[in-house]
């Protein structure tokens, strides 16, 4: 099932061009234009390219930043090692089986490699010589750290954890931070900071694809996301020792930092305004009412022709995943653990619809699967659960479960107090200054009532196949999508 696994960004990029599935964009301004491109384009084109800025204004060429890495089906697939010809059903399945059976291998030290092509530190750093943008109009800054791995270690038990936390550039060596409650880097940090002393932390800025995905993806706390790359990759994350913190560096990493994150009592900085997944400015200073942790930076280092990895959040209407991997919180993993069985698909709308597609076996089992896809989720709003037929990632599939098989009155359930963040529009300043992130859940049952499932009226839509068949044998006369 495995393919090429890439050393670095540089490489996986390279690969996304031989099956020519990108576009060059030159001259675009960090300040917005490469934010709003990044959203048109994967809000109107499905399916869309890769977009691999050069020429940044006010850039020298060669200091790129990388859009929509892995938001179509193919390119999710080459990161996977997966057949990238199969049709997205399948890729979806091959993935989120990939993802759930990966049997993590510790990462192995070297004594350098490309990351170290160039070296910056003490009074040379300068995090501006990096084309970092400004995304929404109304962000706060310009924020190096989106698609990035934030890398601490915990030092009660040793183990070494990355997470994906966006990062503001404050100044030429002063990072930003925003860290949801709960994330594990915080925790570290944390843990640091109850000490009395300053956390040491390495940040990457793009890097090999399989490593940030591991690092955005929820691994439980004390197993690392170094060690889930490696199993994802079946051959080790190459590390340097970093010269100043003795934590992990990528070696193939795009641009890596080192430096400290001090206590906040010692020193921090108002964070954002930042355009978050739900489509609002959210998080940070605006999000808590209090200023955000900093990193330190002590030393940069980086590529030749470095590739920032830009992965801000954009307006949920544009597609920034290419597979639905079944990863989330309340994924198909999560619900395997939990003991629900006959999960068939997950998928996740606008960011806050879940859909998991069941194969009903008894009754209660619908209402099962809500409830076990409530207790893992966080950031939910509506949870559906459909039959077999529908396939969770089409939303018109979803919409017409919903408006023909969930009957309003019975088939609509709220839980209250669920688990969410202070990224909720909805939520009220006062609740989320009290620190109470929760919020209520509407579940829809759009599925047919167990009961009478087999008396329920037959679907009269073209069956899959004669419209797959269809699609083939007139693909010449009529422009249907690629599969
Ligand atoms: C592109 C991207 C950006 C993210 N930015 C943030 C962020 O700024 N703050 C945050 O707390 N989580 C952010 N997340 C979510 C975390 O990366 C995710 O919850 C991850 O599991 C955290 O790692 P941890 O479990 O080791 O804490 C982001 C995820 C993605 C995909």
């Amino acid at each position: 099932m495995s393919g090429e696994a890439f050393d670095g960004l540089q490489e996986f990029v390279e690969a996304c061009k031989r099956i020519d599935d990108w576009r060059e964009i030159e001259n675009a301004d960090w300040d917005e234009e490469i934010g709003a491109l990044r959203e048109v384009t994967g809000e109107l084109i499905p399916d869309p390219p890769m977009l691999l800025f050069d020429n940044i204004k006010g850039y020298p060429a060669g200091f790129r930043v990388v859009g929509l890495l892995t938001a179509s089906c193919k390119r999710a697939a080459l990161a996977l090692g997966l057949p990238v010809h199969e049709p997205r059903a399948k890729l979806s399945e091959l993935a989120s089986r990939k993802m759930r059976e990966v049997k993590p291998i510790p990462p192995v030290e070297v004594a350098g490699g490309p990351v170290m092509d160039n070296v910056m530190t003490g009074e040379d750093v300068d995090l501006y010589r990096f084309p970092a943008p400004r995304y929404h109009a109304m962000d706060g800054g310009r924020y190096i750290g989106t698609g990035d791995c934030f890398i601490n270690r915990d030092p009660e038990t040793g183990f070494v954890n990355a997470g994906t936390y966006r990062m503001q550039v404050h100044d030429r060596g002063l990072l930003g931070l925003w860290m949801s409650p709960g994330q594990h880097g915080r925790q570290i940090c944390q843990r640091h900071w109850e000490r009395g002393r300053s956390c040491p932390v390495v940040a990457t800025f793009g890097g090999d694809p399989l490593v940030f995905i591991a690092s955005h993806n929820r691994i439980p706390w004390g197993s690392g996301e170094l060690e889930f790359a490696g199993g994802l990759r079946q051959r080790p994350v190459e590390v340097i020792e970093g010269p100043v913190t003795g934590l992990p560096i990528p070696a193939h990493a795009e641009v890596a930092v080192e430096g400290e994150a001090p206590p906040p009592g010692e020193e921090s900085r108002d964070e954002g305004p930042f355009g978050e997944w739900p489509g609002y400015y959210s998080g940070g200073t605006i999000g808590t009412g209090e200023p955000q942790p900093v990193i330190r930076v002590k030393a940069v280092y980086y590529r030749h022709n470095p590739i920032i990895h830009g992965d801000a959040p954009m307006w949920p209407g544009a597609r920034r995943g290419g597979l639905e991997m079944g990863t989330g919180r309340g994924g198909v993993a999560d619900l395997a653990r939990a003991g629900i069985q006959d999960v068939v698909g997950v998928g996740r709308h606008l960011g806050y619809i879940r859909v998991v597609a069941i194969r009903q076996r008894y009754p209660g089992h619908a209402q099962q699967a809500a409830r076990a896809v409530a207790a893992a989720t966080r950031n939910g709003r509506w949870i559906v659960i459909v039959d077999e037929d529908i396939d969770p990632t089409n939303f018109t599939e979803v919409m017409w479960a919903m408006t023909t098989r969930a009957e309003p009155s019975r088939d609509i359930e709220i839980l209250e107090n669920c688990w969410s963040t202070p990224l909720d529009p909805l939520m009220p300043p006062e609740k989320r200054d009290s620190g109470d992130h929760t919020n209520s859940l509407a579940v829809f049952y759009a599925v047919r009532p167990f009961h009478r499932r087999d008396r329920f009226p037959k679907v009269s839509r073209s069956p899959r196949a004669l419209r797959e068949r269809m699609i083939e044998k007139y693909r010449s006369i009529l422009p249907f999508p690629v599969p």
